[in-house]
């Protein structure tokens, strides 16, 4: 593995400012990319994934602010960047491509020479005939069928599903050091966002870019991506590969995506979904956000948040069932299925060895230094 992060994303929080009041959209994110690698953010509507990707390359709305965190990318802290050096990264360092094709193709012009105007603008040493050529065989590489006889087409002569190859050949067109997808298909049409994924990787090794994929549906990516963030409520709540995340999952939250994604190599009588709706972020709950929807809750998932557990080297998972003192719960049949596998897959114990020095970087609760029956309160919240 590359030892350097083309990307370093450091506890970031933003928040919007409405009528209503602050809405709390992300809290405390990190993460890290790799050059050529793929990182997945998964999760619910509204958790975050496309805000956290819009304060990357300075596009949130007006009334955010990002309230703490650093972004670096090569080195260089984004959110010292003015609109100018933004204007400059985006398409050439940092390139999305946007869940509706329409908006990133120009209607009046022909496609060919809106790949070739990406690369015009990014390239200074090109000229007409070298971006014809490069923006031809970008055609090629996505996939678009006879590209030399559809380089003159206009948009509207496509097809929604050959319009979206032509953003990606547009967004590569720039040479992008990383490539940001967000759910680059209606929320529905999952077979063709594995088929979107499929292709950038094709296309990514080619060109040494690293990409971040943004999708509602942890089955899009399996076996696609390298890491995996699963985020909820705005905070990532684990973090691992993408063996870690689908064959040795912590967080009750993971559980219930896993067990909602019907799939192939993991025998399931039945999918379930997750009950209720995530909270409020104008108005957070304590403890940890997805306790009221957890039927793992302990009691102190009601008054503190939990912090990261380290489960490896490069997975983490912030619940407190992976405190010590936490009792020994049972998830879901299929989930027990997923660390049979895992068994086999890494020759390790699913449960996780915890430091003994106790929780890393967490502080003891007023509560916890005032009882000597410190960690009562991670009973069972159904035991209680
Ligand atoms: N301009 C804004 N003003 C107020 N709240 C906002 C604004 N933009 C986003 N939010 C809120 O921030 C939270 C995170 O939104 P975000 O769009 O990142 O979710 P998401 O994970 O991308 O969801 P989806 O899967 O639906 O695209 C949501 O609660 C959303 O309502
Ligand atoms: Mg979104």
């Amino acid at each position: 593995m590359p030892e350097k992060p083309i990307l370093q994303v450091k506890n970031l929080s933003v928040e919007f400012h409405t009528y209503a009041g602050t809405v709390r959209a992300i809290r405390d994110v990190s993460f890290d990319l790799y050059q050529g690698q793929t990182l997945a953010i998964v999760g619910e509507s509204g958790s975050g994934k496309s805000v956290t990707t819009h304060t990357l390359m300075g596009l949130n709305a007006g009334n955010a602010t990002i309230s703490s965190g650093n972004i670096f990318y090569k080195g260089k802290d984004l959110l010292k960047f003015d609109e100018d050096e933004f204007e400059e990264l985006r398409g050439g360092e940092i390139a999305m491509i946007f869940q509706d094709p329409m908006t990133s193709l120009d209607p009046t012009m022909k496609i060919g020479k809106q790949i070739m105007e990406v690369i015009l603008l990014h390239d200074e040493n090109a000229d007409d005939k070298l971006a014809a050529d490069r923006a031809l065989k970008l055609m090629e590489q996505v996939g678009i069928p006879n590209a030399s006889e559809h380089f003159n087409d206009y948009p509207h002569q496509w097809s929604g599903g050959m319009r979206q190859r032509a953003v990606i050949a547009i967004a590569l067109a720039g040479n992008p050091g990383i490539l940001i997808a967000d759910e680059p298909t209606t929320a529905l049409d999952v077979t063709i966002q594995a088929q979107i994924l499929h292709l950038m990787k094709g296309i990514q090794s080619e060109i040494d870019s690293s990409i971040i994929f943004i999708t509602h549906d942890l089955g899009v990516v399996a076996g696609m991506a390298d890491k995996v963030a699963v985020m909820y409520a705005g905070k990532i709540v684990e973090y691992g590969t993408t063996q870690e995340i689908f064959y040795n999952p912590q967080h009750p939250y993971t559980w219930g995506l896993l067990d909602s994604m019907p799939t192939t190599d993991i025998e399931t009588d039945e999918l379930s979904s997750i009950p209720g709706t995530p909270p409020d972020l104008l108005d957070p709950p304590k403890g940890d956000a997805f306790a009221a929807r957890n039927k793992y809750a302990l009691d102190i998932d009601y008054e503190e948040e939990p912090p990261f557990f380290q489960v490896s080297d490069t997975h983490y998972a912030a619940t407190w069932l992976l405190d010590k003192r936490a009792p020994k719960v049972t998830p879901p049949a299929a989930i027990l299925k997923r660390w049979a596998k895992w068994k086999k897959i890494a020759g390790k114990d699913n449960f996780p060895k915890i430091s003994k020095s106790g929780v890393p970087g967490r502080k003891k609760t007023a509560k916890e230094t005032a009882s000597p029956k410190s960690g009562a309160e991670l009973a069972r919240k159904d035991q209680a």
